[in-house]
């Protein structure tokens, strides 16, 4: 699938419902993701909070993991949805996550619960990521 085949829409959408199951009764500030992956499933995810605070995890990264559980290793696109205005981004954490399984080109979705919506790629939100084959 080309990036711009992507049904965006679509996947703002799973975000949305997604961002309803956040646990965050701690920072009430509710994350939805949904991920995007090369054989065309989607995968959501959302914040899990804990009464020991550092251990939250974020949606985004929630997301990942469940499209690694099913087998999915390569993403394409990810969208985020918060009640920020404007629509906040993935943190630094999250972004070096999508990295280990998505290019520069993996399309970053934000929106708010307002509709409003912005569209970055990870390649610009974390230039010049650390990946696996700097190891080889
Ligand atoms: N959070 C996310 O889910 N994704 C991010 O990219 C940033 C922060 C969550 C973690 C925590 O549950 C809440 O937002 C406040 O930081």
């Amino acid at each position: 699938m080309s990036p711009a085949a992507i049904d965006v829409d679509a996947l703002v959408q799973a975000a949305h419902g997604a961002r309803k199951n956040a646990h965050a009764p701690y920072s009430h500030y509710q994350v939805g993701a949904a991920v995007l992956a090369a054989d065309g499933r989607v995968f959501v995810g959302a914040n899990v909070e804990n009464a020991s605070y550092g251990l939250a995890l974020c949606a985004e990264r929630s997301a990942v993991a469940a499209a690694v559980v099913a087998g999915a290793r390569r993403l394409l696109a990810c969208a985020v949805v918060t009640a920020t205005a404007p629509p906040a981004s993935p943190c630094g954490m999250c972004r070096q996550t999508l990295a280990e399984f998505g290019n520069d080109d993996l399309r970053v979705i934000l929106e708010n619960d307002s509709g409003a919506r912005d569209e970055t790629t990870l390649g610009a939100l974390l230039p010049r990521a650390f990946r696996g084959d700097a190891l080889t």
